[in-house]
């Protein structure tokens, strides 16, 4: 069926969708990805668009460029109901969700200057995620709380 977000973004031949992105993230999405379209990237986006499942949602789609599970486990952290379509020849290879575990190992740093994360010691820095959205992460060693605004300026 003809949904009105196609006509926001046309379909590509191939790449990846990250569609069900959290209305309003999708820039931040490309940020944590280190996608700026300074590279020659092609890529479109629809931000606040209807969607058939939540009220509204942003879409991403990059062409010619699949993306690998790191960087999807990233995009968790901000968009944590976000699906990843795999597009070859014009159909969905691949369908999955973005997935937060509920520990987060050595994406992220702690902003506590004094945690032991933060030291000389060789300690992987670890969180506990308290809320899934807007996330809210707390240190495994410390204690610290990390909001998503403080787990965005680390991108
Ligand atoms: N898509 C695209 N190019 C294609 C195929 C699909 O851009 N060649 C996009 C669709 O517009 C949609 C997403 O990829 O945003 C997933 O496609 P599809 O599974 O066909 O859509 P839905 O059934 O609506 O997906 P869901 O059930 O996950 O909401």
């Amino acid at each position: 069926m003809q949904t009105r977000q196609e006509l926001y973004v046309r379909k590509i031949e191939n790449g990846t969708v990250i569609d069900h992105i959290t209305p309003g993230y999708a820039l931040d999405v490309l940020k944590i990805l280190g996608i700026n379209g300074k590279n020659g990237e092609v890529l479109s986006t629809a931000i606040n668009v209807e969607s058939k499942h939540l009220h509204h949602k942003d879409i991403v789609k990059i062409q010619d460029r699949e993306l690998k599970p790191s960087e999807v486990d990233k995009i968790a952290l901000i968009a944590p109901n976000a699906t990843i379509n795999i597009i070859r020849n014009y159909e969905v290879a691949s369908k999955k969700a973005v997935e937060l575990p509920s520990t987060i190992k050595g994406t992220i740093k702690c902003d506590n200057p004094s945690c032991i994360s933060n030291s000389m010691e060789p300690v992987e820095p670890t969180f506990g995620v308290d809320r899934r959205e807007p996330i809210r992460l707390r240190c495994h060693y410390c204690g610290h709380i990390m909001e998503r605004e403080d787990v965005l300026k680390q991108f």
